[in-house]
């Protein structure tokens, strides 16, 4: 028997997945801290990821047949900055994709340097979120830390260093530094100049299923695997999540509902919104992919009921379903797409004295659904017939927010056979690293269909919660 893994480096946890050529054979997870030093600041230690990934490992592969294990890959949140000193130390903690510090940076980059330079070099504009201006930021604020920077990288590129020894990352990955030409899927020469950084500091580019070595001899004693498992590079988690729930074809949509909430669409040939408000990404299948980005999704959900509420999930909704005048902005890290606002914040509006805690968890769903409906148009309107989605993520466990979106964006929705999305196809890109094309895992366990009266109640709401923003951004302190 063949087996493979793929560790998903997330924001909450990393997950880890086993499965033979034709099965899942063991999921497991370990949570690690977020840190928000200051507001609007995300931050991580890149040690709490590689020290999650060793306990995962040691977890799927307790009392198995190791010598079944042929290779590894990753799936890892994106645009974190990584940044190593000349022993391979960590400087500082990693800058995560939801950091919103670099507003002054994003400003100067889509401003001054200009839109037009920066969509022809890279095919997108600055977000906070990119790890370009956070690298102008940390040159910015803490030079010394920049000047020490002998390797920058991404999330998942750290640990595939630290498992292989090789400095390396994928075009998936590395389209969201905004310094990478997502077109020729190499770095972008101009960009580093701007930055003031050398190509020899960043990782060599690989596609997302290439073999970029072995497992280091000593991580292979620790963990009893053989010497010779494959260490595949990876992608992406989005791009892996479209790896691992099969959205290969042109136009096909995955949206992922987990600690952000993102809409990705497929697209065969290259192409980028020059109206500013949708990314431009490698696939991890050779292609091109847009991609939007809700910063607070589940973790919205899980703000409201674990943090200010302390209770579990409701999942009974009828009695608000179309009937609750509640909306709820979810912009608690300020926004991505498409606004692309670091210092808005959310609200809640409409709330009266009958309002209920559960009445708030169902706006606070609703808001993200609306979030990410703004952002299927967006992406309808360059010319994209989107007619379903398929959706995955930790949210999707929810039946009530799968049947609310299906109403909101008024279009089927498929739930794959297999939730867990990152972290499939993080082990479907080491099995093709190891030639093996598996398509096992595919297909729809369940499709929603829209409630045609609901749908239509929905619509009228969206228009009001347009209208949410523009006032959040006059109350900007
Ligand atoms: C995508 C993005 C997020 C992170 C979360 O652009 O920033 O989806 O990848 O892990």
């Amino acid at each position: 028997m063949n087996c493979y893994i793929g560790l998903d480096i997330g924001t909450s946890s990393v997950k880890g997945m086993l499965i033979s050529e034709t099965e899942i054979l063991r999921l497991e997870s370990r949570d690690y801290p977020v840190y928000y030093p200051q507001p609007g600041w995300s931050e991580q230690n890149p040690e709490d990821w590689y020290a999650g990934c060793i306990d995962v490992l040691k977890k799927l592969t307790a009392g198995f047949d190791k010598s079944s294990v042929r290779a590894i890959s990753f799936s890892g949140q994106m645009h974190g900055l990584v940044m190593l000193d000349g022993s391979d130390a960590v400087i500082r903690p990693a800058i995560l994709w939801n950091d919103g510090r670099s507003a002054r940076e994003v400003e100067f980059l889509n401003n001054e340097i200009g839109r037009d330079f920066l969509l022809d070099n890279t095919g997108n504009i600055a977000f906070a979120g990119f790890t370009a201006p956070k690298l102008l930021w940390v040159r910015n604020n803490e030079r010394a830390n920049f000047d020490r920077a002998a390797k920058i990288c991404l999330p998942k590129d750290y640990i595939a260093y630290r498992f292989s020894g090789c400095f390396a990352t994928d075009t998936s990955d590395a389209a969201g530094t905004l310094y990478f030409n997502t077109e020729k899927r190499a770095w972008s020469e101009p960009m580093l100049d701007l930055i003031g950084i050398s190509e020899e500091k960043l990782p060599r580019v690989f596609e997302s299923s290439k073999v970029i070595g072995s497992i280091l001899p000593g991580l292979a004693r620790e963990l009893e695997l053989p010497e010779d498992v494959k260490i595949v590079i990876g992608a992406g988690d989005n791009a892996a999540s479209a790896i691992g729930t099969g959205t290969l074809e042109n136009g096909a949509c995955n949206i992922s509902l987990g600690t952000s909430g993102t809409v990705f669409v497929c697209a065969d040939k290259y192409a980028c919104d020059r109206n500013n408000a949708i990314h431009t990404f490698c696939s991890a299948n050779g292609k091109y992919h847009y991609l939007a980005c809700t910063l607070s999704a589940a973790s919205a959900r899980k703000w409201w009921n674990e943090d200010i509420l302390h209770t579990g999930y409701s999942e009974s909704f009828e009695a608000y379903a179309g009937k609750s005048n509640v909306i709820f902005l979810p912009y608690l890290m300020g926004e991505r797409s498409p606004v692309n606002d670091t210092a808005v914040r959310g609200m809640f509006a409409n709330l009266s004295a009958e309002t209920t805690p559960e009445e708030m968890e169902y706006a606070v769903m609703e808001g993200v659904a609306f979030s990410l409906k703004q952002n299927v148009e967006l992406i309808k309107s360059l010319g994209n017939n989107i007619t379903c989605a398929g959706v995955c993520g930790g949210g999707a466990r929810s039946r009530g927010w799968l049947e609310m979106l299906a109403c909101i964006l008024d279009m089927e929705i498929r739930v794959p056979l297999h939730e867990h999305g990152g972290v499939l196809g993080a082990c479907l890109l080491a099995a093709k690293g190891d030639g093996k094309d598996i398509t096992a895992f595919y297909g729809v366990k369940e499709t929603i269909l829209p409630d045609a009266a609901l749908a239509v109640k929905y619509k009228e709401k969206y228009n009001k919660y347009l209208l949410l923003y523009p006032a959040a951004k006059l109350l900007v302190p």
